[in-house]
């Protein structure tokens, strides 16, 4: 039997898609091995959900650079020699120079549907928008912030009386099994990126995979 695929996951938070990803995993859902978790915040929760030894974990204030926080951060993940990284709740802008050690196999889950709402406050975004939908997107990676090839989209309805809040907890209940069913098409080999373009086995995506409640990505 072959190696399983190996995932690095970066995470600044509570942690709740990287623990989809062991729920997964844990399940049969997900033929792959998380063997490290990130972190710019020593405190993050996300932390606790691996081993002492799968762990690490650094304020980029002590580093001294935003260069050097960068080269530790990339060492550290080559360290463990990934097929996959994937940014699940990391907060923080990573440079163009980790983005290009990782290309084509660094991945972000966004909360909202890209190219919409880049960067923070996404769910407070839509609502002043008076936008109908919104949602999450995995995209690979580049270096220009959120602006990656889009993998994938799950969409929620915004509802009146919506807050930023409870249209928070919409979109998370689908960032979960839209991390897992993407991962799933990365670690099988089937989806790839070509000069900005997402190919799924080999074919061309004109939008993004849709996620239907089934939990199944869709063309
Ligand atoms: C998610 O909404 C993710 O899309 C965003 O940050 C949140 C992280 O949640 N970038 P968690 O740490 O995975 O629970």
């Amino acid at each position: 039997m072959s190696a399983l695929p190996r995932i690095a996951v970066l995470a600044s938070g509570r942690g709740s898609n990287l623990q989809c990803l062991l729920d997964g995993i844990a399940g049969g859902r997900l033929q792959a091995q998380v063997v490290g978790v990130f972190s710019d915040r020593p405190g993050a929760a996300a932390l606790e959900k691996v081993p002492p030894a799968q762990r690490w974990a650094h304020a980029p204030r002590d580093a001294g650079s935003r260069e050097a926080f960068d080269a530790a951060l990339g060492d550290a993940v080559a360290a463990c020699a990934p097929d996959w990284v994937v940014c699940a709740g990391y907060m923080r802008i990573l440079g163009a120079g980790f983005v290009q050690r990782f290309e084509r196999r660094l991945v972000n889950i966004h909360p909202s549907l890209l190219p919409l709402h880049k960067g923070l406050h996404t769910h407070a975004r839509a609502l002043e928008a008076g936008d109908a939908e919104h949602g999450a997107s995995v995209h690979f990676v580049v270096p220009e912030l959120d602006a990656g090839a889009v993998i994938a989209q799950a969409r929620v309805p915004v509802l009146a009386g919506d807050t930023p809040d409870t249209l928070a907890a919409r979109v998370l209940a689908v960032e979960h099994p839209l991390l897992l069913a993407t991962l799933r098409l990365l670690v099988a080999g089937r989806v790839t990126e070509q000069a900005g373009t997402v190919l799924l086995d080999g074919q061309s995506l004109f939008s993004p995979l849709r996620l239907d409640s089934h939990g199944t990505l869709n063309a």
